[in-house]
């Protein structure tokens, strides 16, 4: 039974699966814009507590949750706590649902650029090309966003249709890789360029005067959807971990990848904008514009070897997203492979049709279809898109990631704990005392901070 549901070949797999799940468009799309937003390098170290503090500990409690039970989110949960508890996974599969629906669409949009930038490196690029207007006539386009969003899901479906190691972790093996030599690449030249310096000044130099206040939050807030926790994905990949493997030296590895190509993904966009005179002021005020209106201009008039480092630049967005958005679709798939009893290909099939049913609905609701786009639930947020994220960014990940410390500090014994955390495998720097504190009182204290700074009317998203 346990072998018919998968496991990781080997422990570079889990981590590289994992370190997938984490690295997306968080990374390269979110991260950026907030630190940019929230004036820097204070923001930076901010974020860096956030992520020690409160993402490794629930991190480490996600996996060792999932690989005790060797079950999805749901029958972990109900391992864990009791069926009491079980909906607490519930939620995670509810809250993966919505995400896929909007996740994909932006996702997509990778697609689009690879296309275009192939295009203009080989045919060439006139300057203006890429502006706000041309990306909102694209973004409004339903038939486009349709198809593209419809080409990913389909990507992301066949990747979990072949399995847990032969889909996966094959994928990421490839994909990860991959990821990290673009970056590499992209690092290099960036750090050539002339704004590279003020970069770097800009997200190490910390000045807490600049710091708005809600930045804190929205460090925290980031820290979980960046670390993919809060809805089980965690939970779910550490179900097919092996006993051998150890739990705290795995969560390390997969938080300090994350955090480290979120720095260097930023320090490599800053440089190239704060390269180019007059750009800092004229930054478009969204997320989107920095990554899929900002970035292709520049790669074309002031990055050196733009018209070979912009096509591999989205293919590497492309491959991090799809390694985020199998593993949000995993969560779903394996709860009806474990509690309903499903097959794989039936799961990934059906799971797969019935997100990319919401998705076609968020891809209409940029602009395509009146109705879906203009309506208004989360003041400020409009279209279905923009409410979805909130909903998720904001409400289901942290309440979420509450409950879930909630059963690890306060309803599993101690004993259930430290059984996965500390044995031969445990790094000698790990004190589980201190994990416990962090997850009893820590993580719990500053996600209830966030919620309740969300309830007075704080967005992250
Ligand atoms: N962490 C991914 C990113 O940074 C997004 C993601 C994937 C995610 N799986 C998740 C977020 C599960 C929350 C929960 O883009």
């Amino acid at each position: 039974m346990e072998q018919g549901r998968g496991q990781w070949s080997s422990r570079t797999g889990f981590i590289l699966a994992a370190a997938g799940s984490a690295i997306g468009l968080g990374n390269l799309w979110k991260f950026p814009y907030i630190t940019w937003h929230n004036n820097g390098g204070a923001f930076v170290l901010v974020y860096l507590v956030c992520i020690v503090a409160v993402g490794l500990p629930i991190m480490m409690t996600e996996v060792l949750i999932g690989r005790r039970a060797q079950r999805s989110a749901v029958g972990a949960m109900r391992a864990a706590a009791g069926p009491l508890w079980s909906w607490v996974g519930g939620l995670g599969v509810a809250t993966g649902f919505i995400l896929l629906g909007y996740y994909t669409v932006v996702a997509g949009w990778t697609f689009r650029y690879i296309f275009k930038t192939l295009q203009w490196s080989t045919g060439g690029y006139t300057p203006g090309t890429s502006s706000g207007e041309a990306f909102s006539q694209f973004v409004s386009t339903g038939s486009i966003q349709v198809l593209l969003a419809g080409a990913f899901m389909g990507l992301t479906v066949a990747v979990n249709y072949a399995g847990v190691s032969k889909g996966i972790e094959r994928a990421a093996r490839v994909l990860m890789p991959a990821l990290l030599a673009i970056l590499g690449l992209m690092l290099v030249t960036s750090l050539t360029m002339k704004g590279s310096g003020e970069a770097l000044r800009f997200i190490f130099t910390p000045d807490f005067s600049e710091l708005p206040a809600r930045g804190i939050l929205e460090a925290l807030g980031h820290s979980f959807f960046t670390l993919s926790l809060g809805m089980g994905a965690m939970i779910t990949y550490g179900s097919y971990m092996s006993r051998k493997q150890s739990v705290v030296k795995a969560s390390v590895a997969i938080v300090v990848l994350d955090t480290v190509i979120a720095i260097v993904a930023t320090i490599i966009m800053f440089s190239v904008i704060f390269s180019q005179a007059g750009l800092r002021e004229s930054i478009s005020g969204s997320t989107a514009g920095m990554l899929f209106i900002t970035l292709p201009e520049l790669f074309y008039t002031a990055v050196p070897l733009g018209t070979i480092l912009a096509p591999l630049f989205y293919v590497l967005v492309a491959f991090a997203a799809l390694t985020s958005t199998i593993s949000i679709l995993e969560v779903i798939i394996a709860y009806f492979i474990d509690e309903k009893n499903w097959s794989r290909h039936k799961a990934s099939l059906v799971c797969g049709s019935a997100c990319f049913a919401l998705t076609v609905l968020c891809a209409l609701s940029l602009g395509a279809w009146g109705q879906l786009s203009s309506f208004e639930i989360f003041a400020g947020k409009q279209g279905l898109f923009a409410n979805l994220d909130h909903l998720v960014a904001n409400w289901m990940l942290p309440v979420g990631g509450f409950f879930i410390t909630m059963v690890a500090g306060w309803i599993m014994t101690r004993e259930a704990t430290k059984k996965e955390l500390v044995d031969e495998t445990t790094p000698r720097w790990f004190h589980f005392g201190v994990w416990r504190i962090f997850i009893r009182f820590v993580a719990p204290g500053a996600v209830a901070a966030i919620i309740i700074a969300v309830l007075r009317g704080a967005d992250f998203s």
